[in-house]
């Protein structure tokens, strides 16, 4: 069914600086598409049937950027290293074992259900270089309902030998086989997706560069996380001037590429221009950066440029999936920054990570993350009524609180796609 009208306090981005709240107002989904939102339901939807959540908060579904399902197992551990170390000692170990199917079986659908249970709609994510339990992970993800682009990891150098891609041809026919098998997913699309340029030799790019032309895919991967690796990539790429550069010269950085690059916490001047200039998304992940020791990226220069900006969860060097806590972060580092680094570039405010969360992350997907005419119906119905205060709260202060200190057992119902996946009181 996906005629109906949503009751409830609704609150949504129109942009980073504009906050839209309603009470006791009316979301209209027809066809699995946003109609409006209205203090006075129109006569015209009067038959819709009514979900009525008068007195809950109701949020369009937030977007996770950038995540990574295979590490779901191990988030938690582990933190004490940087990111080389962090991936050599942990990372690959635990992404090696998806080779065993029974594994992934049972680890993604860890994964899925508590992707299912959170506030997300959307999401981009990186399985591992196994195209079986890739596949697996978006069949998992296709019938929960969740709106996904899926990437079946590629590297081949610089890692250990069973996650290495045997030579760049036969990981450029897996790929493609791969994304052949992706057609028969309603709900998840394919993503390429090169680990980072450290693990991917120029062949392995060249291959992917073909499959992108050839398909018409988009790309997810990592860049300017941590000062290290900027090095070790200076040193492989010593005919680059900068990290993204290295992507750009295979057509996998935006323009025809649509291009989600993960962290950007130390890009330079030359690589912000170029990001902007052809469009390429950038997931901010501040637990992440915070638990690698990466740094704090310039969320606020991002902003005020008009580039493209998500928040991502970044599991497992982000310990939650909960894009509640990446937007309290990213809050709380852009502040840590301010004080500690630059004073210039102010701290980033409530209304401008929900952005990120919303329709800021959402655009990846086009038309997603707001209750705006005509955006995909993506729904989030919030119990606070546990957050216990004294006085009448406005919408504003409810969501502020429900960022801060609500977790996934507060959320009473979930509609992405115009679909309802789940009401907490149905069970
Ligand atoms: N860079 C390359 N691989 C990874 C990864 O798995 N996590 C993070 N945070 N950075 C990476
Ligand atoms: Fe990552």
């Amino acid at each position: 069914m996906k005629k109906y009208v949503i009751k409830g306090d609704i609150c949504y981005s129109e942009s980073s600086d504009r906050l839209c709240t309603f009470k006791n107002s009316y979301a209209v989904c027809e066809d699995g598409i946003c109609a409006g939102v209205y203090q006075k339901l129109p006569e015209c939807y009067e038959t819709f049937p009514c979900y009525d959540y008068t007195g809950q908060l109701v949020i369009p579904g937030l977007t996770d950027l950038h995540v990574h399902a295979p590490q779901y197992p191990f988030r938690g551990l582990g933190m004490d290293l940087e990111l080389i170390d962090w991936l050599n000692t942990h990372t690959f170990v635990e992404e090696a074992k998806y080779a065993d199917i029974s594994y992934a079986e049972k680890a993604y659908d860890i994964f899925t259900q508590d992707l299912r249970n959170s506030a997300t709609a959307r999401a981009c994510i990186f399985g591992t270089i196994h195209t079986e339990a890739t596949l697996l992970l978006m069949e998992k993800l296709d019938q929960a309902g969740i709106i996904a682009y899926a990437g079946k990891v590629s590297m081949d150098r610089n890692s250990p030998e069973n996650l290495c891609e045997k030579s760049a041809r036969q990981a450029a026919r897996d790929a493609e086989h791969w994304i052949q098998e992706c057609s028969r997913f309603q709900n998840v699309r394919p993503i390429l997706t090169p680990r980072f340029i450290p693990v991917c030799s120029d062949e392995l790019m060249e291959e992917l560069s073909t499959l992108q032309k050839k398909y018409h895919l988009p790309v997810q991967s990592h860049l300017s996380e941590n000062l290290g690796e900027i090095q070790w990539v200076k040193e492989l790429c010593p005919d680059t001037d900068f990290y993204g550069a290295a992507y750009d010269k295979y057509g996998l950085f935006g323009n025809d590429c649509p291009c989600i690059m993960a962290h950007c916490v130390h890009s330079g001047e030359d690589e912000i221009r170029l990001m902007k200039e052809q469009n390429v998304f950038i997931a901010h992940c501040p637990e992440s950066n915070t638990n690698l020791s990466s740094g704090i990226a310039p969320v606020r220069t991002y902003l005020d440029y008009g580039m493209h900006v998500g928040l991502g969860s970044d599991i497992a060097a982000g310990s939650s999936i909960s894009i509640f806590k990446a937007m309290a972060m990213a809050v709380q580092c852009s502040k840590l920054r301010w004080r500690l680094s630059d004073q210039s570039l102010a701290p980033l405010r409530i209304e401008e990570v929900f952005y990120l969360a919303t329709k800021g992350g959402g655009a990846f997907f086009g038309n997603a993350g707001s209750f705006e005419k005509g955006f995909a119906f993506d729904a989030v119905v919030l119990d606070d009524a546990a957050l216990r205060h004294p006085q009448e709260l406005s919408i504003k202060e409810r969501l502020e609180r429900f960022i801060y200190l609500a977790d996934d057992r507060c959320i009473l119902a979930k509609f992405v796609n115009g679909v309802r996946l789940f009401e907490r009181n149905d069970a």
